[in-house]
């Protein structure tokens, strides 16, 4: 297997935790590159069920190392409750086996309270984030006014710029939102305590994963959230605020973009969304509300539940075009065993012309109609199907139908969220 990666072709919450954690039996470095706890990984294993927001899903195999990258926007808190979680439950975590970027920028506790206060600001007009922090951090980033994690192991270069930024940001949330200011020593004292944690896992991950690959190691990229997501080909600006695919792993991990030999896209064999934002294949009737409760569709960060449509073909194939997707893994076919019909949303059209592909930026895509195919359903549990061959009919006939209007080859079904709930068609794993 060559280094690869793995990225949402939708809106996120595709099942990529449970195709990750898959592929990484295969892998030696498992690398998350972008986002950061707004993402939810979701990997059941038997009886237990892991949820993981920051430490890559390769973590659960041991032998793996996992990295998290540069181009994440990291919360120390979270991820040290999230590392005592599974240390807790016996999964081995060391400063071998779990590595992080000195580059990697810190989420404070503005970052979250400025993420609330923006979102109660914009009312109407909100665009429904996480709340973890992650839109003001990264926009200190870009602004250079962020902190990194390296800078969490030095008290003289956390306290100068800890200083400078809860200066223009209590300014923000006292003297513009009314509301408590931050603490600067409180906070400089914890996020050193933080930081004297996170010392052991802190290095230069961009150098050592391409010395690993230089070694003939693999590396697998874990894409977070989704390509309609993405901060620059996303439904802006009601998106995450970060390169959501392919295109974030060169700049969010340090790893040449010509050497990533192929890119999984994952989307469900429906559609959910959560947050605001157009969503033209979404189901407000029955259909929506049936796909949501036979798929269970509530976050797995914030347990929001999860707005739910139809398969889009248009919106799906323009997200592996852009990253260059090698294949298709097609999630939760099992949650369309209990529909007599299915449908697909197969093109757009505004103002009654129909739209080649998916819109530019230029029409407004709460506008657009959407053009769908019925399909009859299969109506049979497929849970325990394993093999193509075994699968009935009309199932068959809905994978290849969206085989054929996305244009990627369909490598890997899954039926069900457990570990061997798998239909390989082409990639084994
Ligand atoms: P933020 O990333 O918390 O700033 O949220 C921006 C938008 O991305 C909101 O619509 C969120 O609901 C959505 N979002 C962020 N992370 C995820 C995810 O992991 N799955 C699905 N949607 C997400």
């Amino acid at each position: 297997m060559p280094s690869e990666c793995v990225f949402g072709a939708q809106w996120g919450d595709e099942g990529k935790g449970k195709i990750i954690d898959r592929l990484a039996v295969g892998a030696d470095y498992v690398v998350r590159y972008q986002g950061g706890a707004n993402a939810g990984h979701t990997v059941v294993v038997g009886d237990e069920k892991f949820v993981l927001h920051l430490i890559p899903s390769g973590i659960l195999h041991p032998g793996k190392v996992n990295v998290v990258g540069n181009g994440v926007a990291l919360d120390p808190q979270a991820l040290l409750s999230e590392l005592d979680g599974l240390l807790e439950r016996g999964v081995k975590v060391n400063g071998d086996n779990l590595r992080i970027s000195a580059s990697a920028h810190v989420i404070f506790d503005h970052h979250r309270v400025m993420d609330s206060l923006s979102e109660k600001w914009k009312g109407d007009g909100r665009i429904g984030t996480t709340g973890r922090g992650i839109g003001p951090c990264y926009s200190d980033k870009a602004a250079r006014t962020g902190v990194r994690i390296g800078d969490l192991l030095e008290a003289e270069r956390l306290a100068p710029r800890l200083k400078a930024a809860l200066a223009e940001k209590n300014a923000w949330i006292v003297d513009l939102h009314k509301q408590a200011g931050i603490d600067f020593d409180e906070q400089l004292e914890r996020f050193l305590a933080l930081g004297e944690r996170l010392r052991p896992f802190v290095g230069d991950v961009g150098g050592e994963i391409r010395r690993a690959h230089k070694a003939g190691k693999t590396i697998l990229f874990e894409g977070a959230q989704g390509a309609l997501l993405d901060i620059d080909h996303g439904t802006y600006p009601y998106v995450t605020s970060s390169n959501t695919g392919t295109a974030g792993i060169a700049a969010g991990a340090g790893f040449p973009a010509n050497q990533i030999g192929g890119a999984y896209g994952i989307a469900k064999a429906y559609c959910t969304r959560v947050g605001e934002g157009p969503f033209p294949t979404e189901d407000h009737g029955d259909g929506g509300y049936k796909l949501r409760k036979e798929g269970n569709e509530y976050g797995a960060t914030t347990g929001r539940p999860r707005r739910c449509g139809w398969f889009d073909a248009t919106a799906t194939q323009f997200t592996c075009e852009i990253n260059g997707a090698t294949g298709l893994i097609v999630t939760n076919l099992d949650v369309l065993s209990a529909f007599d019909t299915l449908r697909i949303g197969v093109s757009y059209s505004s103002n009654g012309v129909n739209l080649d592909g998916y819109p530019a930026g230029l029409i407004d895509l709460e506008e657009i109609e959407v053009e769908y195919e019925d399909h009859e359903g299969w109506g049979e549990d497929i849970t325990m199907v394993r093999k193509w061959e075994d699968l009935p009919a009309k199932a068959k006939a809905y994978v290849e139908r969206l085989e054929e209007l996305v244009g990627t080859p369909i490598v890997m079904l899954s039926v069900g969220p457990e570990r061997d709930q798998i239909i390989p068609r082409g990639l084994e794993a």
